[in-house]
This record gives structure tokens, sequence and C-alpha cells, in this order.
């Protein structure tokens, strides 16, 4: 394909994780497809996927190359998913605004990521399927004072609309810029 031969400037790998069901694979497949996956999957291990962005750095234009792994939220995967952290610039931890469980595992997962991921990487805390309005029991301000004070970038986005997908990976990569 004419990604494969493209030529780039810099080249981030980034992660997402977070309990299973949260919407990890839907929110890689809006971002690399710009479509809603209406049957998606638990993921096995880990799926991969990339794509070019232009972004600036340094008053210059850049190509950025994001290679993206897409983990499996499910316990028993947890040791395969783990060796995935080491060479991620940016961390994307989801959880879903719906499911009060997968917002109090968040410490757990960063405290797994730190350990695991580069010094220097990016932590971005998603709160995914806002626009499930009713079944929210997660309020903004919750993951919102989470992140500020475990130091992470903090974004709610939806899967299903696309609403704040592209903001999600753009922030992301501008912080690590
Ligand atoms: P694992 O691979 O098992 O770790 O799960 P995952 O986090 O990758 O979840 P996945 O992306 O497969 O989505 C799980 C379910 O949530 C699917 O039934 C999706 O249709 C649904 N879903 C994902 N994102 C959204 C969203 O933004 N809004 C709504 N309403 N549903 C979503
Ligand atoms: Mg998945």
């Amino acid at each position: 394909t004419a990604d494969a031969i493209q030529q780039f400037d810099l080249l981030f790998k980034f992660i997402i994780i977070g309990d299973t069901s949260v919407g990890k694979s839907c929110i890689l497949h809006h971002y690399l497809r710009h479509k809603f996956n209406s049957n998606s999957r638990h993921t096995v291990g880990v799926e991969f996927g990339q794509r070019f962005i232009q972004v600036v750095c340094g008053g210059l234009p850049k190509t950025l190359k994001l290679q993206i792994w897409d983990t499996a939220g499910q316990e028993r995967y947890r040791s395969v998913t783990r060796s995935y952290f080491r060479g991620s610039l940016g961390v994307i931890l989801v959880y879903d605004v719906t499911s009060l469980d997968s917002f109090n595992h968040v410490q757990q997962w960063l405290t797994e990521a730190r350990q695991f991921s580069r010094q220097e990487a990016t932590f971005m805390i998603v709160g995914n399927k806002k626009d499930l309005v009713s079944q929210r029991v997660v309020e903004m301000t919750e993951g919102a004072k989470f992140a500020l004070e475990n130091e992470c970038l903090f974004m709610e986005c939806s899967a299903l609309s696309g609403e704040n997908i592209e903001e999600v990976f753009n922030k992301t990569a501008h912080s690590i810029i």
C-alpha cells in the first residue's frame, strides 16, 4: 500500500490499555478508519495499527508516524500486554464512563504502566462512551480530577460518534513533541 512506503520524520509508539470492553479497539478503529466498528470482538493479545500525521516541530512541518498497539483488557492476557509498554512514548489509558469498575481500575493500570513504560512517556486518561448520556456513572469532573492529581492528560470521547477521537491522539502526540 501507499502507507508502506510513506516517508516520515518522527516515529512514536503508543499503547492503548484499560479494562476489557471499555472500547479500546473501537477507539483505534475509528482513528484509523473514521467509522464505528459495530461488531468489535475481544482483542486477543495485541493488535497493531499505524497512521501518519502532519505536525509542526521546532517551527518546521514534519510527518509523524504513529505506531499504535491495542492491547487485550482481559485478565488472562495481562503478562503478554506488559511487554508492549517498553518502547511506548504515549500511553492511552481508557475507562468507560458507564462503568464504575473500569474507572476504579484506572489507578492499577496507571501504576502498572508507570512501572513498565519509559521514564519520559506521556499518559492520557480517556473516558470513552460519552454518547451513552443516560447510562453515565462517572462524571467528567471525576476523571479530570484523577488525571490532574496523577499528572496525566485527560479527555472524554466516543468511538461511536467519533467525538474527540482525533484529539486524543493529537493531544498525546503534541505533548511529546
Ligand atoms: P478488549 O479487547 O476485550 O480489551 O475490549 P475493548 O476495550 O477493545 O472493547 P471494544 O472496543 O471491543 O468495545 C467493547 C464494546 O463497547 C463493543 O460492544 C462496542 O460496540 C462498544 N463501544 C465501544 N466504544 C463505544 C462508544 O464510544 N459508545 C458506545 N455506545 N459503545 C461503544
Ligand atoms: Mg479490544
